[in-house]
């Protein structure tokens, strides 16, 4: 097979034009609400990626105008404690967004703690009011990774109307919303996981692959049509035998460039977009405060 050059969708440059334009909104808003946006993220625990992530966030924050209000929280923090900090957070007119940093310690119940953040401030769009309201193509916060995934094929003018579109990875983060998003688009999503059979044989169909597994290349260039769009939202970390750790997605990366259209890279493609999207979520809230 001949090498090819496909394009690279970069995240890390659209995520800063993003970011620069979100600023500029904050400050025209701003004279008129009176106050900044603020975002409090909540973190439990002293997960390192976790951490990383926090940090990230709260320094795009503050690269923009949002006021960013972490908490930080012991490992053994109880669920009723967590809970009621949401509902001061729910009440607190200079909050626009909450965000929960997951995953959670195991004795927490991640899915009703989701629950009692007041859907018009659901930075990360879980919550089931937003879920639901993407299931019905209304207009509502919109879960960061798969929105950030779908801004940057509009960024690169990819159409999706009557392609065939490949998820792989079904969670309620990522895979779920984004195969509804692609719908909304009129693509012909198909959802595969953990018990699909002949994995390689569903991926090599696809018009648009979308990698969300969690597993350090799996998808390789036997998986992958040629002129395919590849979408790596996995974020895998490895050792070398150095112990230095490097970042991999869930694409062989080198491998399926030969083949791809279009490709993602990791880091660097829907990292900063989902981070972008976050920031875009809060702004969204913040607006809607002056209306
Ligand atoms: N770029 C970002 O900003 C960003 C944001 C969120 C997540 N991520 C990354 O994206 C990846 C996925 O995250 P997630 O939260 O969606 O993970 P998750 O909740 O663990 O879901 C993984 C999905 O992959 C499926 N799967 C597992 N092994 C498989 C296999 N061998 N073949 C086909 N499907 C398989 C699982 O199927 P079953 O349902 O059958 O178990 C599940 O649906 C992770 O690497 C995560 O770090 C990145």
């Amino acid at each position: 097979m001949s090498a090819r050059t496909p394009c690279l969708l970069d995240g890390k440059t659209l995520a800063q034009k993003i970011r620069l334009q979100l600023k500029e909104r904050i400050a025209h808003l701003q004279p008129k609400i009176g106050r900044p946006p603020g975002l409090s993220v909540l973190m439990v625990g002293d997960n390192p990626a976790s951490a990383v992530y926090v940090r990230n966030k709260e320094r795009a924050c503050q690269q923009i105008g949002i006021v960013s209000k972490g908490k930080h929280f012991s490992a053994d923090t109880s669920q009723q404690e967590l809970e009621s900090v949401i509902a001061e957070l729910n009440k607190d007119e200079e909050v626009d967004g909450i965000l929960v940093q997951l995953p959670l310690p195991n004795h927490l119940d991640t899915v009703s703690l989701l629950h009692t953040i007041h859907p018009d401030k659901d930075a990360d769009g879980l919550h089931p009011v937003n879920l639901g309201k993407l299931v019905r193509g209304e207009s509502g916060l919109r879960s960061c990774t798969p929105a950030g995934v779908m801004k940057l094929l509009a960024e690169y003018d990819l159409t999706l109307n009557g392609k065939k579109a490949v998820v792989v990875g079904r969670s309620i983060l990522v895979g779920k919303p984004l195969a509804l998003m692609l719908l909304e688009q009129n693509a012909t999503v198909t959802i595969a996981h953990s018990r699909t059979q002949d994995l390689a044989a569903v991926c090599r169909d696809a018009d648009i692959l979308v990698a969300a597994v969690g597993k350090p290349e799996i998808i390789t260039e036997d998986m992958v049509k040629p002129g395919a769009i590849v979408i790596d939202v996995g974020i895998n970390r490895l050792e070398n035998s150095q112990k230095q750790a490097k970042l991999v997605g869930d694409v062989a990366f080198d491998r399926v460039a030969e083949v791809a259209g279009y490709i993602t890279p990791v880091p660097g493609g829907i990292g900063p977009m989902t981070v972008a999207m976050l920031l875009s979520n809060t702004v969204q809230s913040y607006s809607n405060y002056s209306k």
